[in-house]
């Protein structure tokens, strides 16, 4: 019996030892352990015969049994240990990165040119001690027109025509009624004078083409203090105009009427194109108009309880639209609002 059994163990060990030799991974290798001599396991059937077995042949077959573990462990050690090597390698191999690959490209946005636009403007005025005040755009008639001395039926209007909410309640057609919602805010005898610029979005009943759309910018500017003149508007605006077109810029003023200055002007740049000897930029006149301008009325100051009498004030409205066309070298207002980006992506050198 015990012969028998010594036998058995010795084949084992042959096979368990083929086996190890043949196994490629180590999940392979622990069910190989498990196999050999786990609780079910070959080796385990024949240990449990040992009971079986005279007191003197116990040990020997123990031996035998001891010898079945050492080798054993050792050939399950060596592969074991070449396997962690080999999967390694695999996963290594399997993990590579190409550094030779382009890398994904980060498309960047841009603020769209009006944006950058206005916020230039703001800024230069800034600079100039103005505050910034935005208005609704939705606004009644009474602050986009008759607080702006265009009473009703008056026939300057036509040249504002916009879209009607009701019969009160309008699109504002300018930025002047933030005019009068300033003033009538604003308390001289603490606050002092009033310098203030106010930019958004204006709407007009206009036929859209190269140069008109019914939605558009402006920026609003307002100074009211006492003794304010023309002299001080034209000061302002050179130092607008050169600022944001060029230091070379001069300005000239030519009369015009709105109904809330008097008197009214428009404001025209010199052309920063071909510098005043006439192109196409300019129409060959040398001059751009770039915004219209004026003394406040006094019935604008009075309509929102300002002494006319004790103060004076200038307003300008800019067409940030048109300055940005101008400056850009911009051919059609559409262009703004059309999304194109191909447009848009243009304008990435003010950025910061
Ligand atoms: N509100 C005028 C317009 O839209 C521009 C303007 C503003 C003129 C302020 C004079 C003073 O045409």
């Amino acid at each position: 019996m015990i012969k028998e059994l010594q036998e058995q163990v010795h084949t084992l060990i042959e096979k368990a030892l083929e086996d190890i030799k043949q196994a490629s991974s180590s999940q392979e290798l622990q069910d190989l352990r498990v196999n050999y001599t786990g609780k079910k396991g070959e080796l385990t059937k024949i240990s449990k015969k040992m009971k079986d077995l005279d007191k003197e042949e116990k040990p020997q077959l123990g031996q035998f049994i001891n010898q079945f573990h050492t080798k054993f462990n050792e050939a399950f050690d060596l592969k074991q240990k070449q396997i962690a090597q080999e999967e390694l390698q695999a996963q290594l191999a399997k993990e590579t990165i190409d550094v030779t690959l382009p890398g994904r490209i980060q498309s960047q946005g841009v603020r769209h040119i009006l944006t950058q636009t206005r916020e230039e403007l703001e800024d230069l005025f800034l600079g100039m001690g103005y505050q910034i005040i935005e208005g609704p755009e939705v606004e009644l008639d009474t602050y986009n027109f008759e607080r702006m001395n265009l009473p009703r039926n008056h026939p300057a209007r036509d040249m504002q025509d916009t879209f009607y909410i009701s019969e009160e309640v309008l699109l504002r057609t300018h930025t002047s009624p933030v005019q009068a919602r300033t003033l009538e805010q604003h308390n001289f005898e603490k606050d002092g004078p009033l310098k203030m610029v106010s930019p958004g979005k204006v709407f007009r009943r206009d036929t859209d083409d190269a140069t008109h759309s019914h939605q558009f910018h402006q920026m609003e500017g307002l100074v009211v203090a006492p003794r304010i003149t023309l002299a001080d508007l034209k000061g302002t605006l050179l130092q607008f105009a050169k600022a944001f077109f060029g230091e070379e810029r001069e300005i000239r003023l030519r009369p015009s009427f709105f109904s809330f200055t008097e008197p009214s002007v428009e404001v025209d740049v010199s052309c920063f194109k071909c510098g005043g000897e006439g192109c196409s930029i300019c129409k060959q006149t040398g001059w751009i108009e770039v915004l219209g301008a004026g003394i406040v009325h006094p019935n604008v100051l009075e309509m929102s309880g300002v002494d006319a009498e004790r103060y004076s004030g200038f307003a300008f409205g800019v067409g940030i639209d048109r300055v940005a066309m101008l400056k850009y070298n911009i051919d059609d207002i559409r262009h703004f609002y059309q999304n194109d980006l191909r447009f848009l992506n243009q304008f990435k050198g003010g950025q910061n």
